[in-house]
C-alpha cells in the first residue's frame, strides 16, 4: 500500500459490510464516484481461505488489507502475502496447547475446527452459559497464559495471542501504512469488534449490531447507523467525511 493512504476503511465483513445487498452495492457505487480514493481494509473473524471464499461469492472489491482470524493475520495486496512483522509478533509467549488443555475442564465449551493454530476458538451453545464463559477465563487467567480473551454473539470464543485482536491489527496497520492526515472510518456490529471501534477513530456500529455493542459507551468519534450493514457505513461516511 502507497503511503499516500488520504481515506481508509476499515471494516469487519459478516454482518457489517456483508448482510445487505442492495446496500453494499450503493456503498460500492459511492466509493467509486468519490474524487479520492477509499482504501479498504476487511477485518474479519473468519480464516483466509473463508475471508476469499466470502469476498467472490460477494463480489467484494479486492481490499489493499485483508486481516484474519480476529486480528491474528494481515496479508496485503491481491496475491495476499502475508505480513511477516505481524507474524512474528503474534507467535511470542503463544500457548495454544496449553489453552486446549485448560478448555477441557469446560465440556459445554466446543472447539471449532480450524486450519491451524493462529488462535484457539470454541462455541457455546447456551445463552445461558455465559457464566461457563466467565469461568473459563478466570482459568487462563489462574493459569497465567498469556491471551485474548473475546466473546462474541453470545455463541463465539476466541482466544488470541496477548497483543492481538481486531484493535490492535488495526493500530498497527494505521501506524505501518496510514499517517495523522489519513481519514478513517471503523465499522463493525459484534464483540470481536469493540476493541477497533474504541481505538478512537471516527467509527460506526451498524443497527444490526449484536448485544454486546448495544452496551458500548457514546463518544463524539462513535455514530450509531440507523441503517443496517453497508447502509450504516455510507450513512457514517457521510456523517464524519461527507
Ligand atoms: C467468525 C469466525 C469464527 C469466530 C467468529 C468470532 O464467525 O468464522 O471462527 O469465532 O467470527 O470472531
Ligand atoms: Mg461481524
Amino acid at each position: 500500500m502507497s503511503a499516500a493512504v488520504t481515506h481508509m476503511l476499515a471494516t469487519d465483513l459478516d454482518g457489517t459490510l456483508v448482510g445487505d445487498a442492495k446496500g453494499l452495492k450503493h456503498l460500492i457505487n459511492y466509493y467509486k464516484n468519490l474524487p479520492y480514493e477509499v482504501s479498504l481494509v476487511y477485518i474479519t473473524g473468519r480464516h483466509l481461505e473463508s475471508a476469499i471464499s466470502l469476498i467472490k461469492s460477494e463480489q467484494l472489491p479486492t481490499p489493499k488489507l485483508l486481516v484474519t482470524d480476529v486480528g491474528t493475520s494481515i496479508y496485503q495486496g491481491s496475491n495476499m502475502e502475508q505480513d511477516l512483522e505481524w507474524k512474528q509478533k503474534m507467535k511470542k509467549d503463544w500457548y495454544p496447547r496449553q489453552i486446549r488443555e485448560a478448555a477441557k475442564d469446560f465440556p459445554q465449551i466446543k472447539p471449532q475446527q480450524l486450519p491451524d493454530d493462529r488462535r484457539v476458538s470454541f462455541t457455546i451453545e447456551e445463552r445461558e452459559n455465559e457464566h461457563i464463559v466467565e469461568e473459563f477465563k478466570k482459568a487462563l487467567d489462574a493459569e497465567q497464559i498469556p491471551h485474548n480473551f473475546i466473546f462474541s454473539s453470545g455463541r463465539d470464543i476466541d482466544i488470541l495471542p496477548a497483543g492481538s485482536g481486531k484493535g490492535e491489527a488495526l493500530r498497527f496497520i494505521a501506524g505501518k501504512f496510514a499517517d495523522g492526515d489519513t481519514s478513517i472510518l471503523v465499522a463493525g456490529d459484534s464483540g470481536n469488534d469493540l476493541e477497533m471501534l474504541t481505538l478512537g477513530y471516527p467509527s460506526v456500529i451498524v443497527a444490526n449490531a449484536r448485544q454486546e455493542l448495544l452496551e458500548v459507551k457514546e463518544n463524539a468519534n462513535l455514530y450509531r447507523a440507523t441503517k443496517t450493514c453497508a447502509g450504516g457505513i455510507h450513512e457514517a461516511w457521510k456523517y464524519f467525511y461527507g
